[in-house]
This record gives C-alpha cells, structure tokens and sequence, in this order.
C-alpha cells in the first residue's frame, strides 16, 4: 500500500480558487488520457504517486474519459483511491464532469436535469466515492433551458454529492448567465475549465474579465497544446505519442506547418530563460491572475515532474511578451 511522502506540500504553490475558500494546487492532473488501457494500472498508478508526492492535490475526471470506453478513466483511478489513496481522501480535490454524450438514448448527453443526476450517481459509483469535490457541467446545451442544467448542479450540492458546481467550455455571455443563476440558488460557481494555451488564447479577451470580476476560479486544461508545446513533434509523430493514437485529432488542430514553426521558435525563447519548451508553454498560462491552476496530462512520471518546475518562472517580461505575440500573430483569435 502506498505511503505519500513526507515532503509532499514543500515545492507546492497553491492558488485561491477565484473568491471561494478551495486552494487548488497550481498544477492539477486530468486522466482524460493515458488512464483507460493505454498502459497497466501499475504504470497509472506512477504518475498518480508522483503527483500527489510532489503536491498535487487536484485529479480531475469526467464520467466519459477512459480508451477505450467511457468511463474506465474513474473506474480506475476508483480501485488507487480504494487501495492506495484512501487515507489521504480529505487531502484531495477530486472533480468530475458530464455533459457529452455517454449511453444510449435521449438521456444520456448534454444538460438536462435527468443526465446530470444519473451521471453523477454512475460515477461516484465507478469511484466508490460518497462525493466529489467538483462537480461540472462539461458543455454548454443549446437546447436545455440553463435554469434546468444550473439547477440540477445547486441540487447535486445541496444533496452533498458535489462540494462545489462548475462549468466549462462556456463562452462569456452563458458564463455570466450561469454564474447568475448558481450565485441566486445559493450554491456559487467555483470554477470555469477552459482550453487556454499559446495557440488559443481567446479567453483572455471575452473570459477572463467575467471570471475576475464575478469572483470564479479558472482551470485551463490542454496547457501544451496536447503535448505539441512540448516540442516533441518537431521530430515527428513517433510511437508512443498522443498523436501516433487511434481517434487522436490533435494533428488537425495542433500540427500544421505554421504551428511547428512557431514552435521552433518558441523554443529558442524557452531556452534564454532557462526553461524547456513545456515548461514555459505552463509558465506562460500561469502568469495570469485570473488562473488558479493549469490541468496537465501526463503519460509518464517523468513528464509531470518536468511541468512541474513550470511554477519556478511564472513571470514574463514586456519584451517577452511582444515576443511570443510576433511569433504567434495571427493565431489569437482561434476559437
Ligand atoms: N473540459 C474539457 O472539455 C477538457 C478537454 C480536454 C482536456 N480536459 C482536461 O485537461 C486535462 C489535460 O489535457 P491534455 O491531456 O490535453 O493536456 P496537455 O498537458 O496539453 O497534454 C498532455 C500530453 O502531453 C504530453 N506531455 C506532457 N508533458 C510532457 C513533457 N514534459 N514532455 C513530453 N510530452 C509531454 C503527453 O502526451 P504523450 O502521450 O504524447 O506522452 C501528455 O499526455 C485532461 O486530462 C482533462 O482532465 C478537459
């Protein structure tokens, strides 16, 4: 059985998450890949260890991730929290999600009122969990009133199955909506999961000033671009990586001439200041205020404790800045 180590909040920085109470470590750990059978649970367990070793309290989950079916990601990391991690239960953030599409029928998808409440019930099964501590709604549903969806999640935490409610991939006005109707029913929106990295940074403009000035955290998942802001593609797609998978669309959104070329020069930049191309990829999205935490992957040990040292350098000069914004002109209003 494993013992965490003794040292595990010593390197750690943690943020408050928008006005709540939740500290959430600065880098968090997603098992949207890597935790179905891509590699033996002994290997899943690794990286869970060294993340929680070295202080990342925050794993989040969704009721569809897992390769390759849906829902093996919370099956699996429900057997670590049973053998493994239950003492150290209460020093965890553990959140899920649901809002695409997961069994057959009309109620399996989306944000009505009956998918919410019988997703969550599957996956505090699947976990073994009474509770998560974050519950999402996953995506916006043009076609459920928001009160219904917004409702089901001040339910959900009045009934002590989620700690908080969240929402992600919400645009700017949905957000202010939601936010709006979460604050009126008493149970306040935590935190908004967002895709932010140096490729896509739409957020900055329409997001962001309705995440600070309403008082909700920010998690911004695919930080390195999938693992292309790694630099690792510029060799090429090897076995092994992400986009070498069945069903991966990263090469589509993440591989193009132009963004290997922008990688290329990124990374020069990494290098004067002393950083790998991942790290400042991860410093980069930390250097705003309005981010509690960046929501990496990891498909070994060795990559997060890389991400990790991203914490060290969170601040950009101006010249920095104009930097990154001539070599990534014209990819900020993706999105
Ligand atoms: N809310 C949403 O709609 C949504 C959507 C997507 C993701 N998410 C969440 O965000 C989490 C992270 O997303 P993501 O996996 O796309 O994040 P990411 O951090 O951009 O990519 C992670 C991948 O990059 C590679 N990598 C990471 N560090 C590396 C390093 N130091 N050197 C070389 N390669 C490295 C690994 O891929 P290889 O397999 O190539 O090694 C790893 O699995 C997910 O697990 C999930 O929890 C949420």
């Amino acid at each position: 059985m494993y013992t965490a180590s003794e040292h595990r909040y010593d390197g750690m920085k943690y943020r408050r998450c928008g006005r709540s109470g939740l500290l959430l470590p600065e880098v968090s750990l997603g098992l949207w890949q890597n935790f179905g059978l891509e590699q033996p649970l002994e290997d899943q367990k690794k990286i869970l260890f060294a993340a929680f070793d070295a202080g990342v309290t925050h794993f989040d989950l969704a009721n569809n991730y897992g390769n390759p079916a849906n829902g093996m990601a919370e099956e699996n990391f429900g057997r670590v929290l049973r053998d493994e991690f239950k003492p150290y239960r209460d020093e965890m953030v553990i959140a899920t999600k649901a809002g695409f599409d997961m069994w057959p029928g009309p109620y399996g998808n989306w944000g009505s009122r009956k998918y919410l409440m019988a997703s969550l019930d599957q996956s505090l099964r699947r976990m073994g969990l009474d509770y998560v501590d974050i519950f999402y709604h996953h995506r916006p549903d043009p076609e459920t009133p928001l009160e219904e969806t917004m409702g089901a999640l001040s339910d959900i935490v009045r009934q002590g199955k989620a700690l908080y409610a969240g929402i992600s991939n919400y645009g700017p006005e949905d957000t202010e909506k939601a936010v709006a109707i979460l604050r009126a029913n008493g149970t306040p929106c935590l935190i908004h999961q967002v895709r932010y990295n140096l490729f896509e940074r739409a957020p900055e403009q329409g997001l962001f000033p309705v995440l600070k000035r309403e008082g909700v955290g920010c998690i911004c998942f695919s930080p390195l671009a999938q693992g292309v802001l790694t630099g690792k593609y510029l060799g090429g797609i090897k076995d092994g990586y992400r986009a070498a998978r069945a069903g991966s669309t990263l090469k589509e959104r993440y591989l193009s001439p132009a963004q290997q070329r922008m990688v290329e020069q990124l990374s020069e930049l990494a290098a004067e200041r002393g950083q790998t191309m991942a790290q400042m990829a991860l410093s980069w999205v930390l250097r705003r205020g309005e981010v509690t935490s960046v929501l990496i992957g990891a498909s070994r040990p060795a990559q997060l404790m890389e991400n990790l040292t991203a914490m060290e350098k969170t601040t950009f000069t101006e010249e920095e800045e104009s930097r990154i914004g001539a070599i990534l002109e014209g990819t900020w209003k993706s999105e």
